[in-house]
């Protein structure tokens, strides 16, 4: 299958209307109109098509922004069709848009995520290297689409330093399960016989700290809406307190024997600056 995957632009506006269906599929709702995507291409953004067969099963689009006083690309969607998710689609589309950023001229690509959802938590930390000291608060508003329906709009706002030393250590070594770090967990996942929830946070002043969330976020058991909302309050209450206190999320380990996720966050961390790893 991976052979047979190709990344390429997407340049032909019927082609971008193609991105409507497939977010319809991967959302549920919530569509961003392929006119504004056909914008973005047309002023300088980078808009890319995943390709199986010459079948499109998936894209990415982004559009230059400014963050932190500097010019870089923000990423806006990234969606694979469900039938095609985790082959390394994904992971492809976002090496692509890398490699692009790299060449006209950006250090940095920015972009949300959910930090309740471990599969992009996995993807964005553990396998693309991203970094986080941004928590946004209901950042969209109510949201209407089948994956975020009755809960907070929370966000990462995650930097990727496509050019530092951190990024190149990260794609020449994997942690997942073998993370050798030493750290205390502040937030821990509990369960009972009414489902997977959140402990209280802890309060301490170790170097590295842990935050643990669910495998999957849809299913925690017991009334699932009311511990989704739960985890969502109890996160952010979480990633405020410790991104104020100086910390940056760092990794995030899953496993097999694990049935969590793990984020890591460090105290004053710089991916700049080898000595503060
Ligand atoms: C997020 C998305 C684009 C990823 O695309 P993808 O092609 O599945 O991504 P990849 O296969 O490169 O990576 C997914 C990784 O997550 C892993 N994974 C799957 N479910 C997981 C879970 N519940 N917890 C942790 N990791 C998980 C996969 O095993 C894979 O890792 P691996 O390569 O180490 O095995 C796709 O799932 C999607 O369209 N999701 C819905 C929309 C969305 O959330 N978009 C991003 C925000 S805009």
């Amino acid at each position: 299958m991976e052979e047979n995957i190709e990344i390429r632009d997407v340049k032909d506006p019927n082609e971008i209307k193609r991105f409507e269906d497939i977010q319809y599929r991967v959302w549920g709702g919530g569509v961003v109109p392929s006119h504004l995507i056909t914008a973005v291409k047309e002023v300088g953004g980078v808009v890319k098509g995943a390709y199986y067969n010459d079948k499109l099963i998936g894209f990415v689009y982004g559009f230059i922004g400014r963050y932190k006083g500097r010019y870089c690309i923000y990423s806006h969607q990234l969606a694979v069709l469900p039938q095609y998710q985790n082959m390394g689609v994904g992971e492809k589309l976002k090496n692509e848009q890398m490699r692009w950023g790299i060449e006209n001229g950006y250090d940095l690509i920015i972009w949300t995520f959910d930090p309740a959802r471990a599969k992009n938590a996995w993807l964005n930390i553990g396998k693309l290297g991203v970094i986080t000291d941004t928590y946004l608060i209901d950042h969209y508003g109510e949201m209407e689409d089948e994956l975020n329906r009755g809960v907070p709009s929370d966000r990462f706002m995650v930097e990727w330093w496509i050019k530092s030393r951190w990024i190149k250590d990260r794609m020449r070594y994997r942690y997942d399960r073998d993370l050798d770090i030493k750290y205390e967990t502040v937030l821990s996942l509990e369960r009972s016989s009414n489902g997977i929830y959140p402990s209280n946070v802890k309060d301490v002043n170790d170097n590295y700290i842990s935050i643990e969330i669910p495998l999957d976020f849809d299913d925690l058991g017991g009334d699932t809406l009311k511990l989704k909302k739960m985890w969502k309050l109890r996160l952010r209450e979480a990633f405020i307190k410790y991104f104020t206190k100086g910390y940056t999320v760092i990794y995030f380990v899953r496993g097999h024997n694990i049935d969590k996720g793990i984020y890591i966050l460090k105290k004053g961390f710089d991916p700049h600056d080898r000595t503060t790893w």
